[in-house]
């Protein structure tokens, strides 16, 4: 069999299963069972497999229809073009996040050595493509899970971003990175609902309950930023924060009665994705 017949063979299989994108998984599984890259692909595609490849591509097929994340099986993904490592206990970094980073190009441009903080960094994802895009600048990355942490400092070595320095705790601990005064405040909470977490995609549930669970109406992370961390921020400075589809209005509100003018940033679909506030007074 050649290495396109066994991946036509993956991904029809995956196809009858119901899994999503069939045919973008399976070719990203060939390349990993086969340790090549996609533009290799078009090279090999017509040479014959061998057994061992074979037994370990059809392996990989099948812990993806058994639900595990096609980036959890790969074991590393892309982020504003630098690779993260992912697994459980971590988030997988999401398209939709890369408009907080987006904020950060254009809001840092004009400081020297701006001071960065990632709150609930989870694979470091936001802090590491921060921190490289701004090399002088300091980056906090805060996060609370062990599990986290461990990829957060393999991501860090990884992307060698020697300006990011690790906060283990919890955001909801006022004496977290007091006497550092941030020139702009990131994150990316849990915000979905405790009663919807059953009703996620299979691939979403194998995602840790921590990274998702938002409380009973998805904003207690947004109550804890606009209490614990709003007043933090300097004339200047802001917080930028990802949001679920339709809670910008609601996290808008926490952030202007804790004192702050806000605004939105829409993804490509034109969801109201991100929500910054800026000091009132
Ligand atoms: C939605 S994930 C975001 C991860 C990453 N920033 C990203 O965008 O992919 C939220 C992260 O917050 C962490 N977390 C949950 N509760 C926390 C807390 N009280 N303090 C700090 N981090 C927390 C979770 O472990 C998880 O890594």
């Amino acid at each position: 069999m050649t290495v396109n017949e066994l991946y036509r063979q993956g991904a029809e299989m995956l196809d009858y299963a119901f899994v999503e994108n069939a045919f973008f998984d399976a070719r990203w599984l060939i390349e990993k069972a086969l340790g090549i890259n996609s533009a290799q692909f078009a090279l090999k595609k017509d040479k014959e497999v061998n057994k061992k490849t074979e037994v370990e591509f059809l392996s990989l097929i099948r812990r993806r229809i058994a639900g595990e994340p096609l980036q959890y099986i790969l074991g590393e993904w892309e982020f504003m073009g630098y690779p993260f490592y992912v697994g459980e206990g971590v988030l997988i970094p999401r398209p939709e996040t890369e408009l907080l980073v987006d904020f950060a190009k254009d809001n840092l441009k004009d400081k020297k050595a701006p001071v960065v903080f990632d709150l609930c960094s989870g694979s470091g994802c936001i802090a590491v493509s921060v921190a490289k895009l701004f090399p002088k600048a300091k980056v906090y990355a805060v996060e609370k899970s062990q599990d986290a942490l461990t990829y957060l400092k393999k991501n860090i070595k990884l992307n060698k971003a020697k300006n990011v320095e690790i906060i283990s705790g919890d955001i909801a601990d006022k004496r977290l990175l007091q006497g550092i005064t941030p020139d702009l405040i990131l994150s990316n909470p849990p915000y979905i609902k405790s009663d919807e977490l059953p009703t996620l995609q299979k691939e979403v549930q194998r995602e840790p309950s921590m990274a998702l669970d938002g409380g009973k109406d998805g904003l207690d992370f947004y109550k804890i930023l606009a209490e614990n961390w709003l007043y933090r921020l300097q004339k200047g400075s802001f917080m930028a924060v990802e949001c679920g589809e339709a809670q910008a209005e609601d996290v808008s509100q926490l952030f202007f009665l804790a004192g702050s003018i806000t605004d939105t940033i829409n993804d490509l679909s034109g969801i109201q994705r991100v929500v910054t506030a800026a000091k009132n007074r």
